[in-house]
């Protein structure tokens, strides 16, 4: 049996600038990394894949891997590296990797933030200060303005979620603070950056004639209840969700803010978006507890469903529940990153088959899904989790910086060019 999926759906992988590049010292995630005992193998960015280097390999090994499409992100202190200078180099170094993806027939999708920050922005309070969106602003028409003939699309912020629950809440990203109230400003001043870059982008976009599509890049959860027949435990799933998922959700599709993060439209009705970018990996069960402090819950995963290397549950149907929601806004869906860290890659094949059917499942009912960007293109700095985190379809040596294809990348190139999963490719690579 042969599984087709359709050619309108686009397939390629993703990464992100501060993870693969090296050599981003000018930010907050470089400080971070310094202070012994944040990074669990004590590693850091500093170097990571060396990709700034390694441009035209990287673009190579894309397309041998049969790439429609590529994700990755500009870093915002390498073409701002002070508040009021911009380095005309460094985005040219971005347009020539641009040009060579698209002499391999490869469309980018660009991030314009990716939860790192110039270290000037931290010394003006980062997120958390009221201009912050001007700021943001700023660099965003800089690069927005001298990308604008080879990228028609474009993701503002990565994960504001993650980057706010990570950095304010549980304190293991920088800025390393338990504060959920300020975490809260931090969203809402995220989500207005998005809104006012969403209307940047379009004016200098319509300016030209061009049209141009902008989005987030949303982390979605899916949350079940630990017991299903806990009233209190379903409570929990509602609150968990409206903060998890919605807030971010309803910010970007009409600009409407939810409690606890803000109320209303205090920038107009939207919508904000052209595409919803759905990351998704996992899925928590949810049990009411009495502590406050964890917002009345506890967050525990399967007791004995699969896991990846870091512990999370592997859940592709969680994927499926998550288009179907998503299905009822009408616009195009970009699985904007979906992946396992698995270092071994006997799980990976297997792993990326069966989102896959489902994306084809959820085409099949009519859901828009048009892209899919597998994380990652290779093993790159996993954030808190150091270089031990092995998402990649592309093996990294960091000794050496010797990059080798895995079998799953193998697995998937094939994917990419016959749009097919055939038994054979099941019996070859599935283990
Ligand atoms: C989502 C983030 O955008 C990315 O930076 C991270 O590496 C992956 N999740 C895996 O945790």
């Amino acid at each position: 049996m042969v599984l087709k999926l359709d050619r309108e759906l686009l397939l390629g992988s993703a990464t992100a600038p501060y993870q693969i590049e090296g050599g981003a010292t000018n930010t907050d995630w470089h400080q971070w990394c310094q202070i012994p005992g944040k990074i669990k193998d004590g590693t850091s960015g500093e170097i990571a894949c060396d990709h700034w280097n390694r441009i035209e390999e990287d673009v190579e090994l894309l397309s041998k891997m049969g790439h429609q499409v590529y994700r990755f992100g500009i870093e915002w202190a390498r073409v701002q590296p002070s508040a009021g200078a911009f380095d005309d180099e460094a985005l040219e170094r971005y347009r020539y990797e641009i040009q060579l993806l698209k002499d391999k027939g490869i469309k980018p999708l660009v991030t314009l933030h990716h939860f790192v920050n110039p270290d000037w922005l931290m010394e003006k309070g980062g997120w958390e200060a009221a201009d912050v969106a001007d700021r943001f602003e700023r660099y965003v028409r800089y690069v927005v303005d001298g990308l604008k003939d080879l990228v028609d699309e474009w993701i503002t912020i990565n994960e504001p979620f993650v980057y706010m629950v990570n950095g304010y809440f549980y304190a293991i990203w920088p800025p390393g603070k338990n504060e959920p109230f300020t975490g809260f400003k931090v969203l809402r001043n995220m989500l207005h950056a998005h809104v006012k870059a969403y209307g940047v982008i379009h004016q200098i976009y319509e300016e030209q004639g061009q049209e141009v599509k902008v989005g987030i890049a949303h982390h979605m959860r899916i949350f079940d209840p630990h017991n299903s027949r806990s009233p209190l435990d379903k409570m929990s799933i509602r609150l968990v969700n409206r903060i998890v998922n919605d807030v971010v959700l309803e910010g970007m599709l009409h600009g409407r803010l939810l409690a606890p993060v803000g109320t209303g439209q205090p920038w107009g009705e939207g919508p904000f978006c052209d595409f919803l970018g759905l990351n998704y990996y996992s899925r928590d069960l949810i049990k009411f507890s009495f502590n406050p402090k964890n917002f009345f819950m506890k967050i525990l995963t399967h007791p004995t469903n699969p896991k990846n290397d870091l512990g999370w549950e592997i859940y592709s149907e969680g994927l499926y529940r998550l288009l179907q929601r998503l299905g009822r806004y009408d616009l195009p869906i970009y699985i904007t990153e979906n992946g396992i860290a698995d270092g071994t890659d006997n799980q990976r094949p297997e792993f990326i088959i069966n989102h896959l059917k489902v994306v084809q499942r959820a085409r099949d009912e009519g859901i828009p899904v048009e892209r899919y960007y597998h994380w990652a293109t290779m093993d790159n700095f996993e954030w808190a989790e150091g270089l031990e985190g092995r998402f990649g379809l592309v093996e990294v040596d960091y000794a050496t910086q010797k990059r080798t294809i895995r079998s799953s990348g193998a697995m998937y190139a094939e994917i990419c060019k016959s749009h097919e999963i055939a038994e054979e490719m099941i019996n070859k690579y599935v283990k």
